[in-house]
């Protein structure tokens, strides 16, 4: 029996429990299931104020009934009395992680801090909005040898590791070209009006198919050229929407394909779920279309209306066996996570095996450069951009995807 895992979370807003919406989030309940599930021991929790504090314990009270399960944290503000990360990772006993769900922007600071206490880190993507900053977190892990890996859930969902094997097998021969559209209603621009200012919307929802085309495919992107429309405001944080073209090349064959990403972020509230998202993936001989919106459940009621609901993301339900408890792909990318790093402790697993099965940071260089090249293409007259993703253990990137 391996010693429990001690987990810092950075952040307690809606991805971590719900907060402004009618749910619990998604990384609170699985921390939580994981304590007592005996996986996870102390939980401990970084907010900025006591009044996020206060907002945390009401939902970790509707946690605990929920889950009918004791759900132990503590929470603490940074900053005060001086309290820095490295303070709160050594309040942790051994073996302990963090898992950062803060704004974008935040995400290399609050990574090197840890990464400097020597902490290994689950980042809610992205890495970072740039790829300098991304490079720069990636140093500091291999400098002391240490665990990142980025939450890309989406990894973890069946109908996409389907598509990945259908790739893998060769079924739709040479690939041509992807296109995903990904939106969601107006009122997420709320959720983030704190630091909306510090994001876009290809940044925000983008990023998870710059991530999944590579993870798909072995690919690696040369190029981008991205098209926006401002609102009101010529601040790229501001599009309503963003396209962008991106150009992939697969190392093993040399061959290239294109894949077109639309996001927006001003589908009507009234739409029947908070995001839409599609990805078709064409080649030489077929096609994979996934709708990754309508899973086949509808549910309408008199106060809501019609809404379609992704029963594979994280639901929290009763099992077959009984005991209520969260599942989903989101749940899974995160226990994944915490079950490399007791592996990592236990030496039942290695950096170089989790390198190549794992949305690791270096991995996701590749999704950094990206969207950092998609905001430059807007700022530039939508000129392509050419990227370069730096040479670090390549040996991990490449050949994972058999794509011609
Ligand atoms: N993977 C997904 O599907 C998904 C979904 C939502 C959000 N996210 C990502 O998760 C991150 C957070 O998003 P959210 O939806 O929870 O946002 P949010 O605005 O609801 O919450 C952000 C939280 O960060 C806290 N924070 C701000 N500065 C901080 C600091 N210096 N130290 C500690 N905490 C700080 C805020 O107080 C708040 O609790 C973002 O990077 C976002 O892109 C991912």
């Amino acid at each position: 029996m391996t010693k429990p895992l001690n987990v810092l979370i950075v952040g307690t807003g809606m991805y971590v429990c719900g907060r402004g919406t009618g749910g619990l989030g998604t990384v609170l309940p699985t921390v939580a299931q994981a304590q007592r599930d005996g996986m996870v021991g102390e939980m401990l929790i970084a907010a900025t104020s006591d009044a996020s504090i206060a907002q945390l314990e009401e939902k970790a009270t509707q946690l605990r009934e929920r889950l009918d399960a004791p759900v132990q944290l503590h929470a603490h503000v940074v900053g005060a009395n001086g309290t820095s990360y490295q303070d709160l990772v050594q309040m942790l006993r051994q073996p302990a992680c963090a898992i950062v769900v803060v704004p974008d922007h935040l995400h290399a600071q609050i990574g090197l801090e840890l990464i400097e206490a020597n902490c290994p880190v689950l980042m809610v993507k992205p890495l970072t909005p740039t790829l300098a900053e991304a490079g720069q977190l990636v140093d500091a892990l291999e400098e002391r040898q240490l665990y990142g890996a980025v939450e890309f859930h989406k990894r973890f969902d069946e109908a996409n590791l389907l598509l990945r094997q259908t790739i893998r097998d060769g079924r739709l021969g040479v690939l041509r070209y992807i296109n995903v559209t990904f939106s969601q209603r107006r009122s997420i621009r709320d959720t983030f009006h704190a630091w909306i200012d510090q994001t876009n919307i290809f940044q925000y929802l983008g990023v998870h198919y710059a991530d999944l085309i590579h993870f798909l495919t072995g690919a690696l992107p040369q190029r981008v050229m991205a098209t926006g429309q401002p609102r009101g405001v010529a601040s790229v944080s501001q599009y309503d929407a963003i396209q962008a073209t991106i150009e992939w090349y697969v190392p093993d064959t040399q061959h290239t394909f294109l894949s077109t990403i639309a996001t927006h972020w001003i589908d009507p509230d009234m739409s029947s779920a908070m995001s839409d998202q599609k990805i078709t993936v064409v080649g030489t001989e077929g096609r994979y279309e996934s709708d990754q919106k309508r899973r086949g459940v509808q549910l309408v009621t008199q106060r809501n209306g019609i809404e379609e609901v992704n029963p594979y993301f994280n639901q929290i339900y009763a099992g077959a066996a009984g005991g209520m408890g969260i599942a989903g792909y989101g749940p899974k990318s995160i226990r994944q996570f915490l079950g490399d790093v007791c592996g990592l402790a236990a030496g039942t697993t290695d950096l170089a095996t989790l390198q190549r099965h794992r949305p690791t940071f270096q991995q996701a260089l590749v999704s950094s450069a990206v969207i950092d090249a998609v905001r430059q293409s807007v700022l530039q007259d939508e000129c392509w951009i050419p990227v370069k993703v730096p040479q670090r253990d390549m040996s991990s990137m490449v050949g994972q995807g058999v794509a011609q």
